[in-house]
């Protein structure tokens, strides 16, 4: 069976498979779509299972862990819509050739709840709920991830909501948020979901696929990463004036340009700065190697995913402490080999993390 899952609302309880099913929806979107051909965007509040997706070509920012970054992303997508609304009514051809956008936002009713809080925040609710209205009809596709969500913690209406997908529930009044029908309290777990869409009359019982996180890793590898070119993103501010991407460009030219370095030697070279200085921060990044915040955000997300620096969480602080306390504690060894590659010695990585820890102990 075809199933359409265009405009999704994607609940259950924890441990009832919604992260694998955005696994599934993501692969197929990465394995059949060229980047530039769709474009990504992906907001993850919840406990970083997306993190996987973090490399692949079709992102048009680094993977969102930030509410007020995922704010900023959508104030910015609403604008997008705009113009394509515009488009559509000068334009028509030009609107045909717009990419879709698929935003993918886990634990959406973490973020709605953050950022309609308090007071003046009517506007941002409202940022949310006309994408949700008039996005489809733009190419821009919504895919919203909620555990146990209800009526309150959703916040918006969901009448645009195309396809409900529910896994198994807590309890009854959390089915009947997403399937508007109880019924996925009862399902056994495991990827066995109701679904509903337009295109169907009732609920339909699915079993959801499932790739296991090392073989989606290996696919990706294979099939997805140097497979192709990267794509000028679509939505790419973030709290960034424009003149920040031009550096790039501006601050070519010079010896020991980093402009000459392989994106694997840029790596290696970036990584043994965090080390010796105990610390890693984007700004550090564009200084010391001449280059635009985007792409220092993308080496900056690497480097998260190596294990080298933590996670961002919430409002965290710009500069991030390296993990490691000695050469041992690197745990991916992917990281030895390119420094290893890149003419460090074990020794040069064991100092560099000796210099960096006192560093972070003198601060
Ligand atoms: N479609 C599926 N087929 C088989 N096992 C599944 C499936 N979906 C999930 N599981 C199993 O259940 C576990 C929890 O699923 P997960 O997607 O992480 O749940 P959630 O994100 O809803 O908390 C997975 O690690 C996997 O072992
Ligand atoms: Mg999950």
């Amino acid at each position: 069976m075809q199933i359409s899952v265009d405009y999704p609302l994607i609940g259950g309880t924890t441990g009832g498979g919604k992260s694998t099913a955005l696994h599934s929806l993501l692969m197929s979107i990465v394995y059949k779509q060229k980047p530039g051909d769709v474009h990504l965007l992906i907001l993850d509040f919840g406990s970083s299972e997306l993190d996987v997706f973090a490399e692949v070509p079709h992102l048009d920012v680094p993977i969102v862990t930030d509410m007020q970054m995922g704010l900023e992303l959508l104030k910015q997508l609403k604008m997008v819509m705009e113009r394509r609304i515009n488009l559509y009514v000068t334009n028509r051809t030009a609107f045909d050739d717009e990419a879709p956008i698929v935003c993918i936002i886990d634990e959406f009713p973490a973020f709605i709840g953050n950022i309609t809080s308090g007071k003046g925040n009517r506007r941002n609710y409202e940022v949310v709920q006309d994408i949700l209205q008039l996005g489809r009809k733009n190419k821009i596709h919504m895919i919203l991830a909620a555990q146990d969500p209800t009526k309150e913690s959703i916040k918006i209406s969901t009448a645009n909501i195309t396809a409900r997908m529910a896994f198994r529930c807590a309890a009854k009044h959390n089915s009947r948020v997403i399937l508007e029908h109880s019924g996925a309290e009862s399902l056994t777990g495991l990827g066995s979901m109701y679904f509903v869409s337009r295109q169907h009359v009732g609920l339909k019982y699915l079993q959801g696929s499932y790739m296991h996180e090392k073989d989606i890793k290996k696919t990706l590898r294979e099939l997805v990463y140097g497979a192709y070119t990267e794509v000028e993103p679509i939505v790419k501010h973030l709290g960034v004036s424009e003149s920040d991407f031009d550096i790039d460009i501006e601050a070519s030219g010079t010896s020991n340009d980093p402009e000459d370095m392989t994106d694997d030697q840029l790596l290696a070279e970036i990584i043994m700065l965090a080390f010796r200085q105990g610390e890693l921060s984007n700004n550090q990044i564009q200084n010391e190697f001449s280059m635009g915040y985007n792409r220092a955000k993308r080496f900056e997300t690497k480097i998260e995913t190596l294990g080298i620096i933590p996670r961002r969480k919430g409002q965290s602080k710009r500069h991030r402490k390296t993990i490691p306390t000695c050469l041992e504690q690197i745990t991916n060894q992917n990281v030895i080999k390119l420094l290893t590659d890149n003419n460090y010695t074990l020794q040069d990585i064991s100092n560099a993390i000796r210099e960096g820890l006192s560093n972070q102990q003198g601060q």
